[in-house]
């Protein structure tokens, strides 16, 4: 960029974590409207939190509301959606937060970037996996209903694509498993990273 001189904080990324007694990390949900996503980063936030670790939870529909008001559902606007979730979970992170988020991030691409922006090594992607055919007997919001009709466009499963995961860290199958169940699996995954090395 051109006329920008970024520069670096006094405070290393190293000090941050030492006063914060934890490793920063970013727990990325990704899956289907409706596959539980928020439910279990809400669930996992809360438990997190009472076990004494510093974490915010970041989700679509609430960003949507504010930051990333101005985007829409188009291909173009949902990476950017992505992107700037991810250079604000950045900024989380060398805060030395614990950031859980859930955003559908149907492309393998932006889930990519994110990985990119944050680094490797802070970042855990989480598939919540759950059919299609059992999001949309779900139907919570009602949403389906309504783009199965043709009035919200490019929904995604019904008029835009979502891109699986093939590797993901962590994978949940909401349609077999409890909350509780798919909860227990991610806090054996997650807690022992989040922890002060
Ligand atoms: S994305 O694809 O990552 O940019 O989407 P995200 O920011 O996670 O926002 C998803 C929530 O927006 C609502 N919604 C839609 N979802 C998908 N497609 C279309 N066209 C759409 N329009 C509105 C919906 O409530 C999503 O929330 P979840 O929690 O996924 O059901």
């Amino acid at each position: 960029m051109k006329h920008i001189f970024p520069f670096q904080s006094k405070i290393s990324n190293a000090q941050r974590k030492a006063q914060l007694q934890q490793e920063p990390q970013l727990v990325w949900f990704t899956g289907l409207s409706g596959s539980g996503k928020s439910t279990l980063a809400l669930r996992l936030e809360h438990y997190l939190f009472h076990r004494g670790h510093k974490v915010f939870l970041l989700d679509g529909d609430n960003l949507r509301n504010g930051l990333n008001r101005d985007l829409s559902f188009s291909p173009q606007d949902r990476k950017e959606n992505i992107r700037r979730v991810a250079e604000v979970a950045k900024l989380m992170l060398d805060a030395g937060l614990v950031v859980v988020s859930a955003f559908i991030s149907p492309y393998a691409e932006e889930r990519e970037l994110v990985r990119q922006i944050v680094g490797e090594n802070r970042f855990i992607e989480v598939f919540v996996n759950c059919p299609l055919a059992e999001c949309e007997k779900r139907d919570t919001k009602g949403l389906y209903a309504k783009a199965r009709k043709g009035l919200i466009p490019e929904f995604t499963g019904i008029s835009a694509p979502y891109e699986a995961p093939l590797l993901p860290d962590l994978e949940v199958r909401t349609s077999e498993e409890s909350i509780d169940e798919s909860l227990l699996q991610l806090i054996q995954f997650v807690e022992p990273r989040v922890l002060a090395k």
